[in-house]
This record gives C-alpha cells, sequence and structure tokens, in this order.
C-alpha cells in the first residue's frame, strides 16, 4: 500500500493534512458543516443551498441568515424555515443592526465554518475576513476578472457583458477577501451569451448555471475538498476521482 501526499486544505477551524492512501482511496469521516449565508435580496441562491442542505446532498447546514435588508426575499425566507436572521451593517435604514465586531461575535456563537455570500451587496469588513480566513465565499455573474468591481452587481454585469460582444459569460465562486471581486477564483462554469439576448435572458441562463454551481462548491467545501496548489491556486477535488481536480 503507497500513500500519496497531496496538498492541503484548510479552513478556519482545522488544518487537515491531506493525505489519501490510493489502497483505500476512501475518505474518513468528515464533520457536518455549519454555513451562514449572507443575502440583499430575493435569495435564490440561498434557496438552493438550503434546499441541498435539506436534502442531503450537501454535508452542512444553514444555521444563519445575515442581511442588510431585513425585509428582502431571503429573509422571509429564511424566517419562514425557521433559520435565524441576523441585520449587519447598522445603518440609518436599519438601526437594529450590529457592528461588525458584534457580527463575529454572533457567528463565532453559531459555531460557523463557512461563510456564503450570496447577493450580498456590502463590502465585508475587514473584522470579518481576519476572523475566517480563507472560508468565505462569493459568487459574482461574470467570468472573473473581467466585469467585476465595485460598481459591477446585477443587471449592470449582464449589460455590460453584452456592450462587450463577449460570446461567453457564467458565474464565478471565488474567496473573498477585502476588495470586491479580486479574491482567489475557486469555480466557474461557461454560459454561451447569444446574439439577441437581452440582460435579463442572459441573466436568468447565468442565475440557473449558479444555482448548480454553488451547490456543487458548498457540497466540496463541506467535505473538505478545496485544495491549494503552491502558487496559491484553490482547486476542488474531484468527489468521483480524487485524482482529478477542477
Ligand atoms: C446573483 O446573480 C449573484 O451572482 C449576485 O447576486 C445575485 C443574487 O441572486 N452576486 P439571488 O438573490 O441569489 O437570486
Amino acid at each position: 500500500m503507497r500513500s500519496v501526499r497531496r496538498l492541503e486544505c484548510t479552513n478556519s477551524v482545522e488544518k487537515v493534512s491531506n493525505v489519501v492512501s490510493e489502497k483505500e482511496g476512501s475518505q474518513s469521516w468528515v464533520k457536518r458543516k455549519r454555513l451562514a449565508v449572507f443575502v440583499s435580496g430575493g435569495g435564490s441562491n440561498f434557496r438552493s443551498i438550503n434546499q441541498a442542505c435539506i436534502e442531503g446532498s450537501v454535508n452542512g447546514d444553514v444555521v444563519v441568515l445575515v442581511t442588510n435588508k431585513h425585509a428582502c426575499g431571503g429573509a422571509q425566507y429564511a424566517s419562514d424555515k425557521g433559520i435565524p436572521v441576523i441585520l449587519f451593517p447598522k445603518t440609518k435604514d436599519e438601526p437594529g443592526g450590529l457592528s461588525s465586531d458584534d457580527l463575529v461575535k454572533v457567528l463565532r456563537g453559531f459555531e460557523v465554518d463557512f461563510i456564503l455570500l450570496a447577493g450580498y451587496l456590502k463590502l465585508i469588513p475587514l473584522e470579518l475576513i481576519r476572523a475566517y480566513p480563507r472560508s468565505i465565499f462569493n459568487i459574482h455573474p461574470s467570468l472573473l476578472p473581467a466585469f467585476g468591481g465595485k460598481g459591477y452587481y446585477g443587471m449592470k454585469v449582464h449589460k455590460a457583458v453584452i456592450a462587450s460582444g463577449a460570446r461567453y459569460s457564467g458565474p464565478t465562486i471565488h474567496f473573498v477577501d477585502e476588495q470586491y471581486d479580486t479574491g482567489r477564483i475557486l469555480a466557474q462554469k461557461v454560459v454561451p451569451v447569444l446574439a439577441n439576448d437581452t440582460a435579463e435572458e442572459l441573466a436568468a441562463r447565468v442565475l440557473q448555471e449558479e444555482h448548480k454551481l454553488y451547490v456543487e462548491v458548498t457540497a466540496a467545501l463541506c467535505e473538505d475538498r478545496i485544495v491549494w496548489r503552491e502558487d496559491g491556486v484553490p482547486l476542488i477535488r474531484s468527489k468521483e476521482n480524487p485524482e482529478e481536480y477542477y
């Protein structure tokens, strides 16, 4: 029997030395993960992730929802499902919102392993990024690094893609750092841009793929299948074939 040493998989709570025996080739038991999802709008990505957790394709649970808009569709859905809703940040419109330090304390209290941004429009504060290294993710509706950064959100992204003449677009899931859309890319899916597309039509086609991609990536996260290449690029180890990465 030969052991193959691979790359390392890290998150905020543990450092897993990813050594797989070729003979056994099987993963050891993996703790069920606790997820926080952040939304500002309808929360269709949040719903599909929560559904996948309930149905069992994700080895985790959404234990708390964070929003800057208490009346948004995502917050409503969470309340209906009995998922606690936290307001962040504190603003004129939302005076009941938490400070950054309190948010970190609350998330620690919920024993959150990973934070998934799903249409959350506020910048993530440094306190949170420091408290959850390599554990915060975002989905963006274009193939980053194109059409990302401050001001590229919602239909603006899709309008810019169409105006550029790009023939392909699609969602990107990336690690979150202190700026908009600049963290390491973890996963992407290509979606064609059609000759007569409106921004709304392209957005709908991309959103369908977002739902699938975010569930696949969350499943990988919750099974400790994220690995880091020596140059700092994160990869996802295939579940079917542990020799393959994507
Ligand atoms: C998605 O297009 C996502 O890529 C972007 O915000 C949108 C959120 O949609 N970051 P929903 O609230 O999940 O429906």
